[in-house]
């Protein structure tokens, strides 16, 4: 029998094959994380010119009583993608009125680090964790299915790498966690000046470069792939019609790269594109959930860089 480890990169491997058949060829965002990235990505947060996590952290911190007021009480609180442990503590800490902790990774040696540091540092809490895609369909710990305030947290504009239609999906499953007495609580970054965004992808240390070139790498590694790194170049344009952030790697040379018996063609400039990370506004985001969700207050910094939405099933 196939074991469920072979099976997952065999899923994952389709879904790479099938982005580099696309005439604009894609790679899925997800495969930035692995050990290397994820170190790569926490340098980025505390780059300079990447304001998203410390402005996020900023905006909770000056509004922390207002945002914990307005979850209620007895809460059954639910995080999407458990990895930014700094916001949550923040919440943990001054939530006196949290039941349930139920981080939820797709990385169970992550969750369990996780779930290990918190019970040291909150000894009452009960947390309860799950590991699971949360972009698929999953179902959530019996502990907590028929209880009344389950409230679903998404921080870090994570949302933003999803399209439209695929944000959307993801809400709707989010509605079918908190059902209709629950909340949600999501932190997106907000469009802004362009040399602002550009500046925060393209990093004048070249971290940023260096994590979406490790993504070539880690196909390599795990995929069996023979990119050569040195043949690609990192860029990241803003689009304000879309209004997101577009991340590429951008083929130095004509080239051929192979996997098994897949072969693919590179064009010299062809490009790769390897993420979507959209911005809005409070109205863009309202639009966005309006079929399960309200805005019921939002909180931003000074510069409207960043808003974190609290939302109400309808
Ligand atoms: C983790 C998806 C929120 O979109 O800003 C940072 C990832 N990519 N720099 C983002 C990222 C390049 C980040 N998110």
């Amino acid at each position: 029998m196939q074991d469920l480890m072979t099976k997952l990169i065999d899923v994952v491997l389709e879904e790479i094959v099938d982005g580099l058949s696309h005439r604009q060829k894609q790679l899925p965002s997800k495969l930035f994380y692995d050990e290397k990235g994820s170190a790569l990505f926490d340098k980025i947060c505390r780059l300079e010119e990447y304001y998203p996590t410390r402005t996020e952290l900023m905006l909770m911190k000056d509004n922390i009583t207002d945002i914990i007021n307005s979850l209620g009480e007895n809460i059954h609180f639910v995080e999407f993608g458990s990895g930014s442990s700094l916001k949550t503590r923040l919440l943990l800490s001054n939530m006196e009125k949290i039941s349930t902790y139920v981080p939820i990774d797709i990385s169970e040696e992550h969750l369990f680090k996780t779930v290990e540091s918190l019970n040291q540092r909150y000894p009452d809490l009960k947390i309860v964790p799950v590991a699971a895609d949360y972009t698929k369909p999953f179902s959530l710990p019996d502990e907590i299915r028929d209880e009344k305030n389950i409230i679903a947290y998404f921080p870090g504009s994570t949302i933003g790498n999803f399209t439209k239609v695929q944000a959307q999906k993801f809400i709707e499953g989010v509605a079918s966690v908190t059902g209709k007495e629950g909340g949600f609580l999501l932190g997106a970054d907000m469009q802004k000046d362009t040399g602002v965004l550009e500046a925060a992808y393209n990093d004048s240390k070249g971290i940023t470069a260096e994590f979406n070139l490790n993504i070539l790498e880690h196909l390599n590694r795990e995929f069996n792939f023979n990119f050569n790194r040195s043949k690609f170049r990192h860029k990241a344009v803003y689009n304000k019609i879309e209004g997101r952030i577009e991340m590429y790697l951008i083929s130095l040379e004509e080239q051929e790269v192979f996997s098994g018996d897949f072969k693919f063609s590179f064009g010299e400039d062809e490009k790769i594109l390897t993420e979507y990370s959209h911005k809005y506004t409070p109205g863009l985001v309202a639009d966005l959930v309006s079929d399960h969700f309200v805005i019921q207050k939002y909180w931003t910094d000074s510069n409207n860089y960043f808003a974190l939405f609290f939302l109400k099933p309808i």
